[in-house]
């Protein structure tokens, strides 16, 4: 794919999809991680002379003018972050939007609102894509984390003009290419969550491709009842043990070595500082919950990361929101950590809980690479094609 040293944006307007799809309550942005990642390239294209027009998604309007999803907010927000002023247009097409984008002079920036208030964005709806080149010369997409959506704004816009990845979007596929494309061995995943059944295809794809697979969270308590351990008050899917009992065995017949927990943290109740001891394997008594996965676990997770290259993390061991069950999470994060800054690993984490859970551990910036992508990371996990991506690679 082509990215901005390929592309001289100079006296250019350039539709620079973005993903301002921010954590807001009450009003204000709670964490500002996605437009802090996105204004280099903000930056860089105005700094070069273009014309820029950014335009994203908020939340999920359905099509309709949905006023507390307007991305007017995130106009103050972005023209702070970047020290310069930005523009505001209604809408992301038609004459208004038109007139805006005509109006920029070279390095000025303009917002466009919602496109999730037009019902075409997410039927990739070849008048909204349409629309939108007509306010552009070249597009650039730095949304990877909106990339698994094939919706106008993202895979239907760079079809009809010169498409380039953004500097965050170049950084998130190169991160991740290091990751699982190309990576060095030994790689281990670990990989977290309450549901087997919502990560069958990626761990099925992880399994084929890490040589350590370490399974935690509630996911695991499915793994050790399908090995015939009781699991107590355990979250679990009784229907899923035929699955975890495939999933094993397609790792083995791959050479990945599936690593599960060998003592767990149990309690009464899912309550912070719930009383709580350790337990082995087949000693879940039957009015308790695995919350945590114990120490000798931990140990041996960090004995296997000693001797890793790579590291892939998504989701965290146990109920890390709640005292003292992120205990597992927590130690195991700072050595992931530690192990990084040696320059003994390279450690890539994303997706869901992982990035509040890194964050929680204190650790998310002491990572090689902590993606900014959620559905989009597991997507990729899985081995899919992100329709975003693959429309820029054309
Ligand atoms: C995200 O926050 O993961 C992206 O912005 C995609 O949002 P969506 O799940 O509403 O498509």
């Amino acid at each position: 794919f082509r990215t901005l040293d390929d592309l001289d944006p100079r006296g250019k307007r350039v539709l620079l999809r973005a993903d301002l799809n921010l954590p807001v309550k009450d009003g204000k942005i709670t964490d500002m991680t996605r437009i802090e990642r996105l204004c280099p390239t903000i930056a860089e294209l105005a700094g070069k002379g273009a014309r820029v027009i950014v335009c994203s998604h908020f939340d999920r309007p359905k099509g309709k003018r949905v006023p507390e999803m307007s991305l007017k907010p995130m106009q103050e927000a972005l023209a702070k972050t970047l020290g310069k002023p930005v523009a505001f247009a209604d809408d992301c097409i038609g004459p208004e939007a038109e007139a805006a984008a005509n109006a920029l002079k070279d390095g000025e920036v303009l917002l466009l609102e919602n496109t999730r208030y037009h019902a075409g964005e997410e039927k990739n709806d070849p008048a909204l894509a349409q629309g939108l080149a007509k306010l552009a010369d070249v597009f650039v997409n730095d949304a990877f984390s909106a990339a698994h959506r094939a919706h106008a704004s993202t895979e239907g816009v760079a079809r009809l003009r010169p498409a380039y990845a953004g500097r965050l979007m170049q950084q998130e596929l190169e991160a991740l290419d290091a990751a699982l494309g190309n990576p060095q061995r030994p790689v281990v995943a670990i990989v977290g969550g309450a549901k087997v059944s919502t990560k069958l295809d990626l761990l099925g794809n992880l399994s084929s491709k890490v040589d350590v697979l370490v399974i935690g969270g509630a996911m695991a308590n499915t793994f050790l009842a399908a090995q015939g351990h009781s699991v107590g008050k355990s979250l679990q899917e009784a229907d899923m043990h035929d699955t975890a009992r495939e999933i094993l065995a397609t790792a083995k017949k791959n050479g990945c070595e599936i690593v599960l927990p060998l003592d767990l943290v149990v309690a009464g109740a899912f309550a912070a500082n719930a009383p709580n001891k350790v337990v082995g394997l087949d000693g879940v008594p039957a009015d308790m919950m695995a919350l945590d996965v114990g120490p000798a676990t931990i140990a041996d997770v960090n004995k296997r990361l000693a001797t890793a290259k790579t590291l892939v993390w998504n989701g965290p061991f146990g109920a890390f929101e709640i005292a003292p069950f992120d205990a597992a999470t927590v130690a195991v994060a700072k050595e992931v950590a530690r192990l990084t800054e040696a320059g003994q690993l390279r450690s890539v984490g994303g997706g869901g809980d992982t990035v509040s859970a890194l964050r929680h551990a204190g650790v998310a910036d002491r990572m090689s690479y902590v993606s900014s992508a959620g559905g989009a990371f597991l997507e990729w996990l899985e081995g899919k094609t992100l329709p975003g991506v693959a429309a820029l690679a054309q």
